[in-house]
């Protein structure tokens, strides 16, 4: 092969390469609602860990990155919202996760990773029957009423969760949405699927 025909492949690698990078930071935008997710059988099986770069995501917003095929949520809270998080205890069916499923560096009332309390990672499917809730960040919304401080809401049979995925009580859902593995790769990069050597 001529040393041309090795720098135009080269060339294509790179070009490829750029692309995949670009991605990463895209997934988010690129994942649009849908209210009951249906992976495909490949995607349901794969198991590979995916990374998420969170360093345009802003306070109070929620990216969507898929793993296995499912939707998994990335949601950075205000200080306002932490705090916020010890008014619902009495509303919620289990707000120390006893019952849910989630790694043991998330059974807190953030549920996430202590170091870095404010980004949350759940799966974004009722544990009714697996629609995709809504992100419903408003506060008092006409819909669901003057006692809402921002959380998540089921639209196929009402189930109401806090901004830690934790479930109210009086509604379909049994459980808290749950957390799946994931670390912090860098300030910006959050591997989700893995526990990561800090777990
Ligand atoms: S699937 Fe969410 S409330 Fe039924």
């Amino acid at each position: 092969m001529s040393s041309d025909g090795v720098n135009e492949g080269r060339r294509r690698f790179l070009i490829g390469a750029t692309s995949a990078v670009g991605a990463i930071g895209a997934v988010g935008a690129a994942v649009p609602f849908v209210q009951s997710w249906q992976p495909s059988a490949k995607a349901r099986t794969a198991g590979a860990p995916v990374i998420a770069d969170i360093s345009k995501l802003e306070v109070g917003q929620r990216m969507t990155v898929e793993w296995r095929g499912q939707p998994v949520w990335i949601l950075r809270r205000s200080p306002e919202a932490m705090s916020s998080l010890t008014k619902l205890e009495e509303s919620l069916r289990d707000p120390a996760s006893d019952e849910s499923k989630q790694p043991e560096y998330a059974k807190n009332q953030a549920r996430a990773r202590q170091d870095r309390g404010e980004i949350v990672v759940l799966k974004g499917l009722c544990t009714h029957l697996g629609c995709s809730p809504l992100y419903r960040p408003e506060v008092a919304p006409a819909d669901l009423g003057a006692d809402w401080i921002g959380g998540f809401f089921c639209p196929c049979h009402g189930s109401k969760f806090d901004l830690s995925g934790r479930v109210y009580k009086s509604v379909p859902a049994p459980l808290n949405l749950e957390v799946p593995p994931y670390y912090f790769m860098s300030d910006t990069l959050i591997k989700i699927g893995e526990d990561g050597e800090a777990a």
